[in-house]
């Protein structure tokens, strides 16, 4: 049984499981090169098909994670506040309405749609689901819990923000949810706004800025903003923070009265918004808290399962595990809206009775490959000396280089699935210099300053360098970095003396731990410093981008497949 899960909403997405496993999944700002696209999946669908090497009209059904025509109240709710507040009726605004009934009909319609754009055979009949319910699935069914409780937060699904359920992996029993406009993810995304970045787009950035601050604002935000009720019930004050206003100012005068002037996007950035970050961060933590203790209550389970768009804030999902009173957690790559979109078709393939065997998903490297040919074809297409070593030298060459204070570009197998590098289409450094961080800032990355890179480590060693419960393949939580080796791996620890890890096992991908074993031979440490293959851009997916990547940077060397580049302008020796 073969099943296409697809969104055409914010980070659009799709996704194969076949019989119940998994085939392929990809984000379509891949292809399509824009942010968190939204967009009929057009070539994340083919990209699948052609993985599977079948048509459109091989498939059994498409699934979707939204049932499109109960959005009415989220385009009644917009409406409803622009008509309150005429000044809010912005052109921004009245698009964003236009866009969802856009994307309505694109779903009406999809059938129609998808036939005649991805191959012209016939399109399988669709299934449109919850969308919450797809969240939930997208972590359960591929949870190692044979049952958990489940905890999906984001900023909005048809009608509602919040779902608490328990599920195993039979069933998803609802047991309560939080409705519109009262949301998480929309609470993050209006201070974002009101911090001067963007909304939907940037809350890594306040999150990463929260470390830095403290939280003196936090009581002001409980008692104006968001206020927690009994039974893990939550308020949002919609006078003051609404993102149904037309999406570009969030906040209102009134919430500008009482927390000050927002923070223009040139503005340098001060400690008072640090201490808004870390106020809202703190807020953010408690509300989640509550809602988790609530469901801990309810289910007696050990396990948590979380997902939707709130469960990238890898701080609050570490508070989670450490403060909630769960044993384990269990966070997916793809955690917000694309995940959605494999969460459909696991959801209906198991609706199906196609899951007759449980999948866990231990990588997250469901994205499009290339071979050696066409990555060689790339680099010297761009007129680049190649070498090709195998995988022992080339891990002992890249793992030299590194350690000598170099960075490495690091073009490897499948793309990742979530907005995540996990060694697959990665950027690498020694994270033992103090250095580093501006060495990348100044070579790559130009972004601001006190935001921090992530580090990957041998999973067998990871306690030797962070306090961490259990394994973190996918970078979805952070850990105390023991005190003992703070001073070893600088360029990973943030200010507040944690790290977003990603533990790498011997089986998810043996290249990259071939690196990292190498690079721990040569330097007693088993830790690199990861971080993602772009520049203000999407992560690369093909060859091509990569190396046109890679020839914009002063990064030295470029490792693709067995192929290894070195920078032109580089002197010899290095
Ligand atoms: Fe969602």
């Amino acid at each position: 049984m073969r099943i296409l899960g697809l969104s055409n909403m914010r980070d659009a997405a799709a996704a194969l499981v076949d019989n119940g496993q998994i085939v392929a999944a990809a984000e379509e700002e891949r292809f399509v090169r824009i942010k968190h696209v939204t967009a009929l999946p057009l070539q994340a669908v083919r990209f699948c098909l052609q993985t599977a090497g079948i048509s459109l009209e091989d498939v059994d059904a498409i699934a979707v994670p939204w049932k499109y025509w109960r959005l009415g109240r989220r385009a009644a709710l917009a409406v409803g506040s622009m008509l309150r507040s005429p000044r809010l009726f912005t052109v921004k605004g009245t698009r964003s309405v236009e866009r969802l009934t856009g994307e309505w009909k694109e779903l009406a319609f999809l059938r129609t749609y998808l036939s005649r754009r991805v191959d012209g055979t016939r399109c399988p009949p669709v299934v449109f689901l919850d969308h919450h319910l797809c969240h939930a699935a997208s972590a359960m069914l591929v949870s190692p819990f044979e049952q958990a409780a489940v905890m999906v937060v984001d900023g909005a699904s048809e009608a509602h923000t919040t779902m608490l359920a328990r599920a195993d992996r039979h069933q998803i029993r609802v047991l309560t949810r939080v409705a519109l406009p009262h949301s998480l993810g929309q609470f993050y995304a209006g201070i974002t706004s009101y911090l001067g970045f963007k909304p939907d787009h940037d809350e890594y950035i306040v999150m990463g800025l929260a470390a830095c601050g403290a939280p003196s604002f936090a009581q002001a935000l409980r008692e104006q903003v968001l206020r927690t009720l009994p039974d893990g019930e939550f308020r949002l004050n919609t006078r003051l923070l609404d993102f149904h206003l037309a999406r570009r100012r969030i906040f209102s005068a009134e919430f500008v009265r009482l927390f000050g002037p927002p923070r223009r996007p040139d503005e340098d950035i001060t400690p008072r918004h640090h201490d808004i970050a870390a106020s809202a961060q703190s807020v953010l933590e408690d509300t989640l808290l509550h809602l988790a203790r609530h469901l801990r209550r309810m289910t007696n389970d050990q396990r948590l399962c979380v997902a939707g768009g709130v469960a990238y804030n890898c701080v609050a999902n570490s508070r989670l595990l450490k403060d909630a009173g769960f044993g384990e957690l269990f966070v997916p790559p793809a955690a917000g809206d694309s995940g959605a979109a494999l969460g459909a078709a696991l959801w209906l393939a198991k609706r199906r009775g196609g899951l007759a065997s449980p999948t866990v998903m231990r990588t997250a490297s469901w994205g499009p490959q290339f071979s050696e040919a066409v990555c060689r074809a790339a680099l010297e297409e761009a007129g680049l000396d190649v070498q090709w070593l195998d995988d022992a030298l080339l891990c002992e060459q890249v793992a030299g280089e590194l350690a000598a204070g170099r960075l490495v570009f690091w073009f490897q197998g499948r793309m990742e699935w979530g907005p995540r590098a996990l060694g697959n289409r990665s950027l690498l450094a020694d994270p033992r210099r103090e250095d580093m961080r501006a060495l990348i800032n100044l070579k790559v990355k130009f972004r601001q300053p006190f935001r921090p890179f992530a580090p990957s480590v041998l999973a067998e060693r990871a306690s030797e360098y962070f306090d961490l419960t259990g394994s973190s393949p996918f970078m979805v939580r952070t850990a105390p970095v023991q005190s003992s080796v703070k001073g070893v791996i600088p360029a990973v620890v943030h200010v507040d003396g944690t790290a977003r890890v990603q533990t790498v096992d011997r089986d998810s991908n043996p290249r990259y731990r071939l690196l990292l074993e190498a690079f721990a031979r040569r330097t007693g440490v088993p830790v690199l410093l990861n971080t993602s293959f772009n520049v203000n851009e999407p992560i690369v997916c093909t060859p091509r981008e990569a190396v046109a990547c890679f020839l914009r940077t002063d990064v030295e060397w470029l490792a693709m497949e067995n192929l290894l580049a070195r920078r032109r302008s580089m002197p010899s020796g290095g």
